[in-house]
């Protein structure tokens, strides 16, 4: 049964796809016979859009998947509820709705979080399915819950805080979680930021599905923020692990991404808008 995947938001469009929308954020359309799961819904602006042009009919969607809180994956999600116009399971983390913020350059912060309120969502038609648990939510697609904390490099992003009382803390990220395809061809695992650590994620999917290879990775690994022990610890790693193909986007950044490009040849591609891979 081929799955097919199509970045629908991405920060980036190709040279050749004539109208699409380069936005912020990341949303993927998984395409199944039997089934249709929205990952992420981009920041907002260019969902509809992009799925108008692409072809991708949201009506058809049976559930929604948010791999995290921050705005650049959950702004669409009134859009998309609209579109898909019926009653849609959502599956996220309890921490989905938390506040969260980022610091600018200048020091300033800027508000990060979902944008909308349980309530005003549920009024939409969404059917909020949340838990930290690792939890399969169609035949032979999964999502990875809450990820363990295990490698000490993957220390990710200093700049992205949730209050705590009157403080700001660094965000921990419980609700950061990814979602897991089988296939023949072996596991496909797909990132929304990846907050909790690419090795960490990798570890903990293997844990859960042992003797299952993760055969390809793609979405945003937030590499782009991290610190250089860190992507030079993750490069080390993904290469050990024998992940077959890397399919970058998002928040792993230009020089990120260049570098795993020059480390893994052509096991690399860059998913921008309109990206599309059949996993069989
Ligand atoms: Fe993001
Ligand atoms: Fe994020």
């Amino acid at each position: 049964m081929t799955t097919t995947l199509t970045v629908l938001v991405e920060n980036t469009v190709p040279g050749k796809a004539d109208g699409l929308m380069g936005e912020h954020g990341l949303s993927v359309f998984l395409e199944r016979p039997d089934r249709r799961i929205l990952f992420d819904t981009g920041a907002g602006a260019a969902l509809l859009h992009n799925a108008s042009l692409l072809g991708k009919d949201l009506r058809s969607v049976d559930a929604v998947v948010l791999s995290h809180g921050h705005k650049d994956h959950t702004g669409g999600l009134a859009a998309a509820l609209g579109a898909i116009g019926k009653p849609v399971p959502v599956y996220a983390h309890p921490e989905i709705f938390a506040d969260r913020f980022g610091k600018r350059a200048d020091g300033t912060l800027r508000y990060a979080g979902c944008p909308f309120k349980r309530e005003a969502l549920e009024g939409m038609g969404a059917t909020f399915h949340l838990s930290p648990a690792f939890r399969e939510i169609a035949p032979g697609v999964h999502v990875t819950g809450e990820v363990p904390r295990r490698s000490a490099y993957e220390t990710g992003d200093a700049n992205l805080f949730v209050p705590r009382g009157d403080q700001l803390e660094p965000d921990p990220f419980q609700d950061d979680l990814s979602m897991v395809v089988e296939g023949r061809g072996g596991l496909t695992l797909i990132l929304g930021c990846c907050h909790s650590g690419l090795i960490n994620t990798l570890d903990h999917v293997r844990e859960r599905m042992p003797g299952k290879p993760i055969h390809t990775v793609i979405g945003g690994t937030h590499l782009g923020f991290a610190p250089e022990e860190q992507l030079r610890q993750t490069i080390a790693t993904l290469r050990a692990r024998q992940v077959q193909r890397l399919g970058l986007s998002h928040c792993t950044g230009l020089p990120a991404g260049a570098r795993l490009a020059a480390e893994f040849g052509d096991a690399v591609a860059f998913c921008n808008v309109g990206y599309s891979l059949a996993l069989d």
